[in-house]
């Protein structure tokens, strides 16, 4: 009998992956809190918790608690002329933790498609007043998803790249730091006066895909709010930031100017369940009332609101605050200050950042995207029992809020070891 790995050759085809080159896959077997286990026995850390999914551990027992209950209720119902206690539930709780000004919230099944009814929604927004807006503004790096609206937003071209030429219009400015906020207010400015723009797409705070790349609160408040008061809606794509990952419950808690239009998926199900939402204001809702039904918003997926993926969200709702989360996160946080604070001096260490749970290494070392020091580094980890994967010269770790303060401890050694072989 051959093994998982052999066995996944022969009629899989996986995401993000030459098929020519790369490694075989390794075959997963099972999981539990901050671990996951290959069929050969062998354990490692989930560091980054299955691209920021898995918060509150692997088969967290109090959410498949949740799930397998509601399965033997109602597993299933479609959405349209229907409706359920565990999505009507989901978006109470979901406005009560939102930022103040999101009244609405719409269901996809996943982060690009949360991204894309996003994207749709600005647009027809304006249609439905009558104005035609054609253009997007995002930012360089950005990352946003696979969709083609998703992907027009994105900057990030190892992705884009055959695709370039069938995409929406868009506009693109750098993040604002500190020492640039008036120099990308001004190119946003030229790009409101010479473009007919309808949204403004942004990860808030931290690019996740770029690099874990962090940009000013002050700036991004000043961005959005010249792009609102140019009637531009402001999309705040938090797949990743959102459900406590930069300190608070999003990262547009940090923010003064709210906006119109969030996006979450990812740790939403607390990685038990593919759903997204998208979130929005009274203002954006109302401009879709009429009584030509045209004007309402046409778009569907046939599992929006799927009722045992609620079932999972409202679990892990219940779990972000709950007292052990929060002092997890808090011990997380400052153990990541700790040891960025130790190796920030490294000769290998270019520069060190954390916020909330995300820590960020970049390595002095100049490498392309997908090149050697990435598959090195992330060979080097996966044989010491940790999962970490390197984005270019960046290793983060963005683990459980559950990790053990020994599991911590070792992805933090794994790491310093790891400077001594690049
Ligand atoms: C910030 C951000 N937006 C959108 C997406 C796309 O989500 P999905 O892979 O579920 O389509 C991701 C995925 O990594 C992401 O990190």
């Amino acid at each position: 009998m051959k093994n998982l790995s052999e066995r996944d050759q022969k009629h899989l085809w996986h995401p993000l992956t030459q098929h020519q080159t790369a490694a075989p896959r390794l075959g997963i077997v099972k999981a539990k809190g901050a671990l996951i286990w290959d069929e050969a026995g062998n354990s490692y850390i989930d560091g980054i918790a299955s691209w920021y999914t898995s918060m509150y551990g692997h088969c967290n027992p109090f959410i498949t608690e949740a799930i397998s209950k509601q399965m033997k209720g109602l597993d299933f119902v479609m959405f349209s002329g229907f409706t359920h206690e565990p999505a009507i539930e989901l978006s109470e709780r979901l406005v009560e933790i939102l930022p103040d000004n999101q009244e609405k919230i719409f269901f996809n099944d996943n982060g690009s498609t949360a991204i894309e009814a996003g994207i749709k929604m600005a647009l027809q927004y304006h249609h439905n007043k009558g104005e035609k807006r054609d253009t997007l503004i995002a930012f360089e790096e950005g990352f946003h998803g696979d969709t083609f609206g998703a992907m027009s937003a994105s900057g990030l071209s190892s992705y884009n790249g055959p695709f370039e030429d069938f995409l929406l219009k868009v506009e693109r400015i750098p993040v604002p730091r500190e020492s640039t906020i008036d120099e990308v207010l001004e190119k946003l400015e030229t790009i409101l006066e010479n473009n007919s723009c309808a949204a403004f797409v942004f990860e808030p705070l931290v690019q996740g895909a770029a690099g874990m790349k962090f940009h000013s609160a002050k700036g991004l408040d000043a961005l959005i709010q010249k792009c609102q008061e140019n009637g531009v809606i402001a999309i705040a794509d938090e797949i990743m930031t959102g459900f406590g990952k930069t300190g608070k419950n999003f990262a547009s808690d940090h923010l003064q100017r709210k906006p119109d239009i969030i996006c979450l998926s990812k740790a939403l199900t607390a990685g038990m369940f593919p759903l997204s939402i998208t979130s929005c204001t009274q203002k954006v809702f109302d401009a879709f009332l009429s009584e030509e039904v045209a004007k309402g918003f046409f778009h569907a997926h046939t599992f929006s609101a799927h009722p045992i993926g609620c079932a999972a969200a409202l679990a892990g709702i219940e779990l972000l605050n709950s007292k052990e989360i929060v002092e997890r996160r808090s011990y997380i946080e400052n153990a990541h200050g700790y040891f960025a604070s130790q190796i920030k001096s490294h000769q290998k260490v270019k520069e060190v950042r954390s916020m909330g749970v995300i820590l960020a290494i970049d390595l002095d070392i100049e490498t392309d995207r997908y090149g050697t020091l990435r598959d090195k580094l992330y060979h080097f980890f996966m044989d010491q029992g940790v999962n970490l994967r390197p984005l270019g010269n960046t290793i983060y770790v963005l683990p459980p809020y559950v990790i053990t303060n020994e599991q911590l401890k070792k992805i933090y050694n794994v790491i310093k070891s790891s400077l001594e072989i690049v």
